[in-house]
């Protein structure tokens, strides 16, 4: 294991009927608002009338900036920047999925920074001080709740990037499993495959002894193979969505990722995709990952052991060399995304129908992730290309 620090001030605030204490967290942070949501999904869950009221009840002014899109756009960003500026806002209260947690990450930057925000996407190393910002999160996935990431498109540009700033961690994260309760089948499944990514991108990784977090990764896994298909057939059981909930915040809130290095691969190639063709994060995750596993095995021999690690960890699987339990383990992965979450495991039936521009997302993803080195298994434009070809099939077992 190798030498780390770890911080996370988040105050969580887990659980149901908790919504009460908001005036007393944002409180010390000041009294003047900006409230950011999304595309209205909070309008039609009635949270949006509740936060209203406590705000209002409270003595509390905000000024709204909505609308900012699944896939948040560096234009949001812009003009939540705007506003509090010209409003002279003490706080952002975000309340919505990571999208709208993410854009408001980068707008509390942005306030502090003279010029451009997307010059803070492009280079972390200029976020400095932020506002800061407490959130209700409506929906499991991203573990933006809990750490300093967010992740920014520029439609101008199809580039989408990640970026972050110790300043950018919320303050406080309401964490309430019943707000989850009407995020659809989609989004649910698309939430757990990124948070099963989120584990895979820190577990699949060489630096020795991480017993720790490696036990707390393959926990995590476990929880969520029990959990989703749970929460996507009965949509309002809050055992399910509780733990999925959790299981996002823990996944990418530093615990697994600390005491070892080494990059991800299938997230840089999924910005990507998402960079070009808009589709949702957690979907063209789960359409990536079984064939990159497939492709490490079959490129690097140095890859069985660790997959095999997960094969019977994970999996339970107990029969066959290092190799073949690595294979039955994509297997699984696959049988689990396409069947028990049930997404649609081809480019063509996400959004993505012709091949012209894989050469050039090929690219942009070995630039931008840096997947020529460090990584569990090394890629080169060729390689992930045929990644991202083998996505265009089903695959056979
Ligand atoms: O916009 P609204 O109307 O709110 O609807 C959203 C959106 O359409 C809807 N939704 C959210 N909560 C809901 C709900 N619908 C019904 N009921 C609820 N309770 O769901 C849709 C997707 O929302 P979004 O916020 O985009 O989803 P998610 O939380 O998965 O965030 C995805 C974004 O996070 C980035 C992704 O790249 C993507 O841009 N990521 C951020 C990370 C981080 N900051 O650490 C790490 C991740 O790897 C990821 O890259
Ligand atoms: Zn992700």
């Amino acid at each position: 294991m190798e030498n780390f620090r770890l911080q996370i001030p988040t105050d969580i605030r887990f659980g149901k009927d908790r919504l009460g204490e908001l005036p007393e967290v944002l409180a010390p942070l000041g009294k003047r608002v900006l409230l950011a949501y999304g595309g209205g999904s909070i309008k039609r869950s009635g949270l949006y009338d509740k936060v209203v009221d406590l705000l209002t009840d409270n003595g509390f002014t905000f000024v709204e900036l909505a609308g900012i899109e699944p896939n948040p756009r560096i234009d949001s960003v812009r003009e939540g920047v705007r506003l509090i500026r010209e409003n002279d806002l003490d706080v952002i209260l975000a309340v919505g999925g990571g999208s709208v947690v993410d854009a408001s990450k980068v707008i509390a930057g942005g306030v502090y920074y003279d010029g451009d925000a997307w010059d803070l996407v492009l280079d972390s190393s200029k976020i400095g001080k932020a506002v800061p910002i407490v959130d209700i999160l409506t929906l499991a996935a991203t573990g933006t709740e809990m750490n300093r990431n967010a992740v920014i498109s520029n439609p101008e540009t199809n580039e989408k990037l990640g970026t972050g700033g110790w300043d950018l961690i919320p303050r406080a994260s309401f964490l309430d499993p019943t707000l989850t309760f009407t995020v659809n089948k989609w989004q649910t499944a698309a939430g757990s495959a990124d948070m099963m990514s989120h584990l895979y991108e820190q577990y699949f990784n060489h630096t020795p002894a991480v017993d720790v977090q490696d036990g707390i990764a393959e926990g995590v896994m476990k929880t969520i193979i029990k959990h989703a298909p749970v929460a996507i057939k009965e949509p309002d059981n809050y055992d399910a969505r509780a733990n999925l909930l959790w299981a996002s915040t823990l996944a990418l809130n530093g615990l697994v990722a600390r005491g070892r290095s080494g990059g991800w691969t299938c997230h840089a190639i999924e910005h990507e995709l998402s960079a070009y063709y808009d589709i949702t994060h957690g979907i063209g995750l789960a359409v990536l990952t079984p064939r990159w596993m497939q492709f490490c095995i079959d490129k690097d021999d140095k890859s069985h052991a660790k997959l095999a690690t997960y094969a019977r960890n994970v999996w339970g699987l107990t029969e066959g060399s290092d190799e073949e339990l690595a294979r039955q383990a994509v297997e699984k992965t696959y049988r689990f995304l396409h069947e028990d979450l049930e997404i649609p495991m081809t480019l063509p039936e996400v959004g993505i129908e012709t091949k012209e521009l894989v050469l050039e997302m090929s690219e942009k993803a070995v630039l931008h992730g840096g997947l020529e080195r460090d990584k569990f298994v090394n890629l080169s434009v060729s390689d992930v290309e045929a990644i991202i070809l083998a996505c265009f099939e089903e695959m056979t077992f």
